[in-house]
């Protein structure tokens, strides 16, 4: 049985999805597809080494990233050819939800959902802004301003071997460069250097559009990865 799992630019839910992905690969075959934001994000949650840890990169074991595969996305034509019992979309970002519920399918993760439900093959997504209320979401690493003391030998900034924190005194974080090693938080003895965690609210606009993916056909919306669990030993996938 073989699985494709979909990763989007989302924080939210992103730790939680992926440790339900460890332990279904552990099982079974898992090709990743993951959207250009969707690689930026992984990394700054030090996320994406471990997943290229763990994905042999051997036939359907592979890392697909948007950025690799064109405008036409080739490889989500692996759908189309029924090669995958069943698509995990998780996290999904408003983004991509919202593309999703209006029929684009212009991304290789919004390619892959669109040639999946024409081929009859379940996709299962987990929306980060699904419900309304407030929801926790764990940051990325941020400077806490209130707690540094802006030192002159500055060891998370000389040691941060991809030299993502820049300035003085008081320094900054560039994401883009981050790995979410976690390294200069260790090293600051001030305790400066967190992720903290947010309250999110989600807006109307993004809740219609999952509800319109709750509609469609071949479409099942969890309400968290974990989810994922029930219908993986029910459909018997494993
Ligand atoms: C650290 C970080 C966390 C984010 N978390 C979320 C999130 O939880 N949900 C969401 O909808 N967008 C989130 N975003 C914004 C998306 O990455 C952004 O909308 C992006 O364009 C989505 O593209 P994609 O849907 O192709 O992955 C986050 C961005 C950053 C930098």
């Amino acid at each position: 049985m073989k699985i494709a799992w979909c990763i989007t630019g989302a924080g939210h839910f992103l730790k939680e999805s992926y440790e339900v992905f460890r332990a279904i690969k552990k099982e079974i075959k898992i090709t990743t597809f993951i959207s250009n934001a969707g690689v930026e994000v992984l990394r700054m949650y030090g996320i994406f080494d471990k997943l290229k840890e763990i994905s042999s990169g051997d036939y359907m074991e592979e890392i697909f990233m948007e950025k690799e595969q064109g405008s036409s996305s080739p490889k989500a034509g692996r759908f189309s050819l029924k090669k995958y019992d069943a698509v995990v979309l998780s996290p999904a970002t408003s983004n991509t939800v919202a593309k999703i519920a209006y029929g684009i399918a212009d991304s290789l993760v919004t390619n892959v959902v669109s040639l999946a439900t024409k081929a009859c093959i379940p996709v299962y997504i987990v929306p980060t802004d699904g419900s309304p209320g407030k929801v926790e979401s764990e940051m990325p690493y941020s400077i806490d301003r209130d707690k540094c003391r802006g030192c002159d030998d500055c060891e998370p900034r000389d040691k941060c071997e991809r030299g993502a924190i820049y300035g003085a005194p008081i320094p900054q974080i560039d994401l883009l460069r981050c790995d979410g090693c976690a390294l200069c938080r260790e090293l600051c003895p001030y305790d400066a250097i967190n992720g903290g965690v947010v309250e999110i609210k989600a807006r109307e606009i993004d809740i219609r559009n999952v509800d319109v993916l709750r509609k469609m056909e071949g479409i099942i919306i969890l309400e968290r990865p974990e989810h994922f669990f029930f219908f993986y030993k029910k459909e018997n996938l494993c």
